[in-house]
């Protein structure tokens, strides 16, 4: 508890030009903000734990909301311990580093008791061989492209260390080009998705979660190789449901200041829905994107619904 107190303390007390519109610096190929690009060496030497739990997606694919409902799971449904903190202390984000204060999330969680639950956006191939090695578990959640795309262009525009989104056609346009932080769409889902067999990952989609979170609920803790019965699945649908969560300041990201997650632009929790690029998407666009999504998406039998 003393070192989440201190790790809440640092992010914000950390003086206001430490953060900024990062620009984007490749790593292996892959475009990440650059204080992550520049304590990448950490990142990639990161020392697993057999029990530790990956939560893997690209970003805006209902990581927070899986967080969520894992950590319910690991706490048996208790609510009030779920609330201990908000989501970025209970579940740390791997490759997360704040320059000035030399705030490395590798330093917190090789400060966190186990079993850890960590949260990364990297790429399959980035991913610390470590996790691989020892065999651990990873969930990852996957979410269709244009709701992801129209998801991401409202967070990088509070997110104030993201760089400028520019217009929504702009945008599009990069993230079609796979030049957004953390790299390609495409490859991302596709990679994991190959890989999914060949290690303990369980590869789950956000419109699955949508259309019968129980279900779902049940795959995971199936997963995890927990059996907590049908009245506690009942209360983490509950917790968990977007309204819910919105209202909860340990899982809607009012913890996180003001100065890097401006709320006022674009709330953290914003639509929760399938289908929400459908006002956001031009038909010209729409058109565009599908052309070259059939093309970036040939020979893979993954396959995601837009709406439900
Ligand atoms: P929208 O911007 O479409 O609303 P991540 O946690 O990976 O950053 O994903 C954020 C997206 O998941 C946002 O999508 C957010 O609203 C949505 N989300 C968060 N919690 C959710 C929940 N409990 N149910 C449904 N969607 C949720």
């Amino acid at each position: 508890v003393e070192e989440e107190k201190n790790y809440s303390d640092i992010l914000k007390s950390a003086p206001e030009d430490a953060f900024k519109r990062f620009p984007l610096k490749l790593v292996h190929g892959i475009p990440l903000m650059e204080p992550i690009a520049q304590n990448w060496q950490r990142v990639e030497e990161f020392q697993a734990r057999p029990d530790d739990l990956l939560i893997s997606t690209y970003p805006k694919s209902g990581t927070t909301w899986m967080q969520e409902i894992v950590d319910l799971i690991y706490n048996e449904g208790d609510v009030e311990k779920a609330r201990r903190a908000p989501t970025n202390i209970r579940m740390p984000f791997l490759e997360l580093f704040i320059q000035k204060s030399m705030l490395s999330d590798v330093d917190f969680l090789e400060k966190t008791s186990s079993p850890r639950i960590i949260k990364t956006h990297l790429p399959f191939q980035l991913v610390p061989k470590s996790f691989w090695n020892l065999n651990c578990k990873t969930i990852y959640v996957a979410r269709n492209a244009k709701d992801c795309a129209v998801s991401f262009y409202y967070f990088d525009k509070m997110n104030l260390t993201q760089p400028e989104p520019g217009t929504w056609n702009e945008y599009l346009q990069k993230f079609m080009e796979e030049k957004l932080s953390w790299g390609s769409w495409y490859n991302h889902v596709r990679d994991y998705w190959d890989e999914k067999d060949k290690h303990r990952i369980l590869y789950v989609f956000y419109e699955d979660m949508k259309e019968d979170p129980a279900r779902e609920i049940r795959k995971v803790m199936q997963f995890l190789e927990k059996d907590l019965g049908e009245e506690v699945i009942q209360k983490i649908v509950h917790h968990t449901s977007f309204q819910v969560m919105k209202e909860n300041p340990m899982a809607n990201g009012t913890s996180v200041p003001s100065f890097i997650f401006d709320q006022s632009i674009s709330p953290f929790m914003r639509k929760g829905e399938v289908g929400n690029w459908k006002h956001h998407f031009t038909v010209a666009q729409n058109e565009a994107f599908d052309a070259h999504y059939q093309h970036k998406m040939k020979g893979t039998t993954v396959t995601f619904r837009t709406q439900i």
